[in-house]
């Protein structure tokens, strides 16, 4: 028996909207060049197919898997790359495609990881913002989304890996 519920938090046509937009931006800031899409598995992964879609510029896409020592609630900081890119970074405007930014232990370690390869330029874009959370200061340069509280999923995110299919995004909330 499920001992919790999911409460809509983002439909699935608010994400439709807030893309379109965040993919206009990016248009407009790279027009005239290249992008390469790293996704950061697996969370991002629909997100990502989704912006790609909306990206006008040539691109190309590859993905990178991350995990880091300790629980959720209290990261270690010690990042472990389990999958790692497999196309060549150098010279290339990159954007690391993140699902969510919580404490900021990961995408700090994996932007200071990525400046071994020598990209042209790296900049970020994800998918929620939960910028209360912050423990490591890190450049997000596209947000799609700033929510703060709960514990969400849908549209990429689990608990306990269900629940990634859902097509908006939702809060769970559990029974008492
Ligand atoms: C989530 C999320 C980020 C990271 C953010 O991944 O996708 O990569 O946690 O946390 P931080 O800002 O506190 O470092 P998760 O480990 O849940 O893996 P998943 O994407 O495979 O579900």
């Amino acid at each position: 028996m499920k001992d919790y519920q999911l409460v809509s938090r983002v439909s699935a046509e608010e994400l439709d909207k807030q893309l379109d937009e965040l993919a206009d931006r990016i248009n407009r800031d790279y027009e005239g060049k290249c992008l390469l899409l790293i996704g950061i598995l697996k969370g991002a992964f629909m997100f990502l197919a989704d912006l790609a879609r909306r990206i006008s510029l040539p691109v190309e896409v590859d993905f990178v898997r991350l995990t880091s020592y300790g629980n959720k609630t209290e990261s270690s900081g010690v990042i472990r790359i389990t999958k790692d890119v497999e196309m060549d970074i150098q010279g290339k405007h990159v954007l690391v495609v993140e699902d969510i930014v919580d404490t900021g232990t990961t995408l700090a370690w994996y932007l200071d990881h990525l400046q071994n390869y020598q990209p042209e330029s790296v900049k970020v874009c994800a998918l929620i913002d939960k910028l209360e959370r912050r423990e490591t200061e890190v450049p997000i340069d596209y947000v799609c989304l700033r929510l703060e509280k709960g514990f969400l999923v849908g549209y990429g995110l689990d608990f306990s890996e269900k629940h990634r299919n859902l097509p908006g995004i939702y809060e769970v909330e559990f029974d008492k």
